[in-house]
């Protein structure tokens, strides 16, 4: 039995916002091959950050905590502190730590303060488990 409640991990956004992120979600390579129903549930989860200028939004080696959605411009991703590129808006990324268990492929770095919004590996895994389970109990 699920014993997930997504109503505490939900955060009020408008629709406008809503559809925003799950554009980006659904944009992304490897996240577009969710099912929608756990698009949606991640785009109800997701909660807005602000990192500060200088600040690391994601660590190259590090564990993956989160995925992420950038609101506003402002992210540069670095490999072995060498500039690969900048983040375009509403782009989601560090999705490749939390979907295959490895460490953080790249750096993410605020170039100027930057608000995102940012689902926790706990929830996100929630998600994927609660669909598990209820597929398991259709079979
Ligand atoms: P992850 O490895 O979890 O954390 C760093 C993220 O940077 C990675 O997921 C991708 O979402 C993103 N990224 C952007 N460009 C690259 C790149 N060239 N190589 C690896 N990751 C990249």
């Amino acid at each position: 039995q699920a014993t997930f409640s997504f109503e505490k991990a939900r955060v009020r956004k408008d629709s406008s916002e809503k559809k925003l992120i799950t554009d980006a979600l659904n944009t992304n390579r490897f996240l577009k091959r969710l099912e929608p129903h756990q698009i949606q549930d991640m785009v109800e989860c997701m909660y807005e950050r602000t990192f500060q200028q200088g600040s690391y939004v994601i660590r190259q080696g590090k564990a993956g905590n989160h995925i992420v959605v950038l609101k506003e411009h402002g992210l540069e991703v670095f490999q072995q502190n060498k500039l690969l590129s900048s983040i375009p808006v509403w782009t989601a990324f560090g999705e490749l730590a939390i979907l295959y268990k490895c460490t953080r492929a790249a750096s993410v770095k605020a170039i100027t303060s930057v608000k995102v919004w940012a689902v926790d590996r706990a929830v996100f895994q929630n998600i994927m488990r609660v669909t598990a389970q209820t597929r398991q109990e259709q079979y």
